[in-house]
């Protein structure tokens, strides 16, 4: 068990007495006989501390987060010292709603599965070292998570879904399009060469002071973005969308952001009014943002869907798209690559949006699916490290480059 010094900040190995009254707070079923893997997820990798039970059939078992949501709206971003405090505040609390919602006693555990790669290094510090710990303390193998490929591997949860598939992820920290092979094969395709998608929107959001809207207040950016962009024209504005020329599946979002930004303080100057004070317009341009971002990453994407067919490195026909991370829990964006799956005889599937945005459950899920293919289990924790910036994959995004495939126009009618 951690425990949390307030004054010093920092963990400490709290008595025998006290780990015994830890294990002893769960509502244990002693002779129950568990024929299936179990794995505890613990995800602390940017600003939600979440934790989830999941066994092998894909059972959540029990469940808990804390969004630090409503903290970083309120100064303007993430700030990361405050996002690794309020790890350090909630992490056992939410361990252990976890653990007792799942009825199971922590020995039943098959392993503990923690994201360590990629994301904030005071946020995965937090989730390591608490996890390092358990792990001593229970004597259970651990499973080093890549957020990332549980982000992708999701929708194997949800659905069934074999290898291979193609995986759009679209993220506050990310934007990745990549050929999922197998548990922990992924070939990248292309990615963001500057900012994500979340953080564009969240930045817009911010600039247009969506915290003042009273709709919209405790909403994360993108989410915000899409809730007032269904009130707004996306006609009303023209935007281009980045990359017109690059015929390759990289991404990019400050152009965008920029020429956003340039709207916006056009329209402040007509309207008179001061920035922080919201736009009478505000609607029209999420809509605008929202529309010319949707169209992006489907062109980006159809490119991928056509290179990966060209190579016969997904089926002709049938072939699945999955779209996940917390960006494609936007309806606006599913429906644009619905247009495109559409388009090319493929099949979209998305997790649901409560297991696109961060969560526990796909981190213990990785595990299982680790567990189930016997790929990096570890029996010995000596100096596992957790890693800020971590690529997903083998990354061919140049050979897709030089294949310059022209990707016909799809009419964006959503
Ligand atoms: O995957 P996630 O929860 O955390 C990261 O790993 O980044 O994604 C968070 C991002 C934020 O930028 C948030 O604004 C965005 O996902 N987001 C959305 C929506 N809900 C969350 N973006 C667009 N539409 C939404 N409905
Ligand atoms: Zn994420």
């Amino acid at each position: 068990m951690l425990i949390l010094t307030k004054t010093a900040g920092v963990f400490f190995k709290p008595s025998k007495r006290k780990v015994y009254e830890f294990l002893r707070s769960f509502n244990f079923h002693p002779g129950t006989l568990f024929l299936h893997k179990i794995v505890l997820g613990i995800e602390t990798s940017c600003d939600d501390t979440a934790a989830a039970v999941v066994d092998e059939t894909g059972n959540v078992l029990g469940e808990a987060i804390h969004s630090q949501t409503e903290v970083h709206l309120r100064t303007g971003g993430i700030v990361p010292p405050a996002a690794q405090q309020l790890h350090r505040e909630n992490i056992q609390r939410i361990v252990q709603e976890a653990l007792s919602a799942s009825r199971i006693s922590p020995s039943d555990l098959s392993a503990i599965a923690t994201t360590i790669k990629p994301g904030l290094a005071l946020s995965l510090g937090v989730g390591l070292s608490f996890s390092l710990q358990l792990v001593g303390q229970l004597k259970k193998p651990f499973i080093p998570i890549h957020h990332m490929e549980a982000h992708a591997l999701t929708i194997r949860l949800t659905n069934k879904v074999e290898f291979p598939f193609l995986v759009l992820l679209i993220s506050g920290g990310h934007c990745l399009l990549a050929l999922v092979q197998g548990v922990s094969d992924f070939l990248l395709l292309g990615k963001s060469l500057d900012i994500a998608p979340g953080d564009m929107l969240d930045k817009v959001a911010r600039r247009l002071s969506l915290i003042k809207h009273p709709e919209c207040s405790t909403m994360s950016g993108g989410k915000a973005i899409e809730h007032l962009a269904k009130q707004g024209n996306r006609f009303h504005f023209d935007i281009k969308p980045p990359l017109h020329h690059a015929k390759n599946c990289d991404f990019s979002f400050t152009g965008l952001q920029h020429v956003t930004d340039k709207i916006i303080m056009k329209k402040e100057k007509e309207e008179g009014i001061e920035k922080g004070q919201i736009l009478s317009s505000a609607a029209d341009i999420a809509a605008t943002v929202q529309h010319t971002m949707a169209c992006h990453l489907v062109k980006r994407t159809h490119r991928a869907i056509l290179f990966c067919k060209q190579r016969d490195l997904l089926p002709q026909n049938n072939a699945v798209l999955v779209a996940s991370g917390g960006v494609a829990s936007n309806f606006y964006i599913r429906r644009a690559l619905e247009i495109l799956t559409n388009a090319t005889q493929c099949t979209l599937l998305c997790p649901p949006p409560r297991l696109c945005t961060d969560n526990g459950i796909m981190i213990a899920w990785n595990g299982i699916e680790r567990l189930r293919a016997g790929l990096g289990i570890l029996h010995d924790i000596e100096g596992i490290r957790y890693e800020p910036k971590c690529p997903l994959g083998v990354d061919i995004s140049k050979e897709v480059g030089e294949a310059s495939i022209k990707v016909p126009q799809l009419k964006m009618e959503i």
